[in-house]
């Protein structure tokens, strides 16, 4: 009987393995700044376009959070609310979709900024 116990303990370690890499944590600094610099920095800092009109200057963690005049663009772990997100997924408005003008972000990419603000939208 004794060994009956070994498959079912690997079977429950393949699965334990299987979902913790689903939900790799995604760093800020590593994963998510470089898509904001790559795709949105270039309106979205001091003096750009983006940053003029909505006020929103995504050039560090902190401006990022403090979202545009009218308030909060990143809801921590609510990605259907979070209006970063409605607007790279194109949800909104298309004259306000981002990047404003050009064309749509990778969904590889939208993932990750999905799942970083999924985790709590942390500074790490
Ligand atoms: C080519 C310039 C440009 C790029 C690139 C750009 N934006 Fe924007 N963004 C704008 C402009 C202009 C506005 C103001 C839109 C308006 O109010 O009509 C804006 C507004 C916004 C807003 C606030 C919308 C609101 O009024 O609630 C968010 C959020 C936003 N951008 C996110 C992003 C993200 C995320 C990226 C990168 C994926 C990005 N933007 C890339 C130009 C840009």
């Amino acid at each position: 009987m004794k060994i009956g116990i070994l498959p079912s303990g690997v079977f429950c370690c393949a699965v334990f393995l299987l979902a913790a890499c689903g939900q790799k944590e995604i760093s800020y600094k590593a994963d998510v700044q470089p898509i904001l610099a790559q795709y949105c920095n270039e309106c979205h800092v001091a003096g750009g376009e983006g940053q003029q009109k909505s006020g929103l200057d995504m050039s560090s963690y902190e401006g990022l959070m403090k979202g545009t005049k009218f308030g909060a663009v990143v809801k921590r772990g609510d990605t259907l609310t979070s209006a970063m997100i409605m607007l790279v997924e194109g949800r909104a408005d298309p004259s306000i979709k981002m990047p404003h003008g050009k064309a749509p972000l990778p969904k590889e990419k939208i993932d990750v900024l999905k799942k970083w603000v999924e985790q709590g939208a942390k500074n790490n």
